[in-house]
């Protein structure tokens, strides 16, 4: 292949970029992949076992081995390939939920980027009449989709974290927007005298109440539901924010870094986890959450300027950033 024939074929795969992205959700939504876990599989047989046309379904499975998500084996048959293998439910580091939750919303809601580029707002809104968490909220079935994806393929990420910061000093930790407790769940089993609370809005917290069960650490936890703009539990030596103050504008943002400010002691520690942008200059994959940010919410990624800038302002010195990931950094800030 000529240069040019290269970069015709590298700017093609960008363009079609939304094409891989149906297709994964297809075969996750379909859950093709648990169905091909025994052995491979005719389209005709996939079809009959999840109710849909076969005609269509083996065609979608041909570009689904296009990008090898299956492959083609003698017979029509198709068999999963590894890739394929981590759109199972059960696989371990399962993306299903992740596939699922891009194909949808997300897919919806980026399909209006440019409304976001044009009018500062979130697609979001424009396209489903509702901000992000609100609509979760009225969607039990999105939201429980959303609250798998946000720990999918974590288990990585969080072993890090808890390399990175040593919390055997600690009595309390306060996971503040603490999901369905992954992040909680990780460090109460290194630390078996650590005790727990998982704040969020009342109707996350019975995904935690089973992921925390299934870990092993219900007992060290309590489930506080509330709401951060207005107040934070007291008592805790540690508060950890996961992917928090990026989902909010500096306004709302430093609402909730204020209301942790004003419950924490002053030798406690306020722990952020987030992807940190380089300066400008030096692309990153960051970019990528930043936008995400834009598209479903009013927040945004942010410098390690702009933290410190934030955090200041809440009465917190910023006094450490430790990459722990492909994508998050730790930030460790104290009382001023
Ligand atoms: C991006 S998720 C992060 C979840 C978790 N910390 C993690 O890293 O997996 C944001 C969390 O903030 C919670 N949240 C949103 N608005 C909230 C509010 N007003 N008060 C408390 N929690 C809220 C959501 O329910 C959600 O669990």
């Amino acid at each position: 292949m000529t240069d040019s024939h290269e970069s015709v074929e590298s700017a093609l795969k960008l363009v079609y970029g939304f094409r891989s992205t149906q297709v994964t959700y297809v075969v996750a939504k379909l859950g093709l992949a648990d169905q091909l876990a025994d052995g491979p599989l005719t389209a005709i047989e996939l079809a009959s076992r999840v109710n849909v046309k076969p005609e269509n379904l083996g065609r979608v499975l041909r570009l689904a081995a296009f990008f090898g998500v299956v492959a083609e084996v003698p017979g029509e048959r198709f068999e999963l390939t590894s890739l394929g293998r981590m759109l199972g439910t059960d696989a371990a580091g399962s993306i299903k939920a992740t596939a699922i939750m891009l194909g949808e919303e997300h897919y919806g809601a980026w399909g209006s980027l440019l409304h976001s580029v044009k009018t500062s707002e979130p697609a979001f809104e424009h396209v489903y009449g509702a901000p992000f968490f609100d609509y979760m909220a009225a969607h039990p079935d999105v939201q429980a989709t959303f609250d798998a994806a946000m720990s999918a393929g974590m288990d990585v990420m969080l072993e890090s974290l808890g390399d990175a910061y040593d919390f055997s000093g600690s009595r309390l930790v306060v996971d503040v927007g603490g999901g369905n407790g992954s992040v909680a769940a990780m460090i109460l089993k290194r630390h078996p005298q650590l005790e727990a609370v998982i704040y969020d809005q009342a109707q996350v917290l019975a995904a935690a109440e089973s992921y925390l069960t299934a870990a092993g650490v219900r007992s060290q936890c309590r489930l506080v539901p509330g709401n951060f703009f207005e107040s934070v539990p007291e008592g805790g030596d540690a508060y950890v924010l996961s992917n928090i103050v990026h989902d909010w504008d500096d306004e709302r943002a430093l609402r909730i870094l204020r209301n942790c400010r004003a419950a924490m002691a002053p030798d406690a520690v306020v722990l952020l986890l987030e992807a940190v942008l380089p300066e400008h200059g030096s692309p990153s994959v960051a970019a990528m959450a930043d936008v995400n940010m834009m598209v479903l919410l009013t927040g945004r990624e942010r410098t390690e300027k702009q933290y410190a800038a934030l955090l200041e302002a809440a009465g917190l010195r910023l006094s450490k950033v430790t990459p722990i990931w492909a994508r998050e950094s730790l930030i460790e800030a104290r009382p001023l």
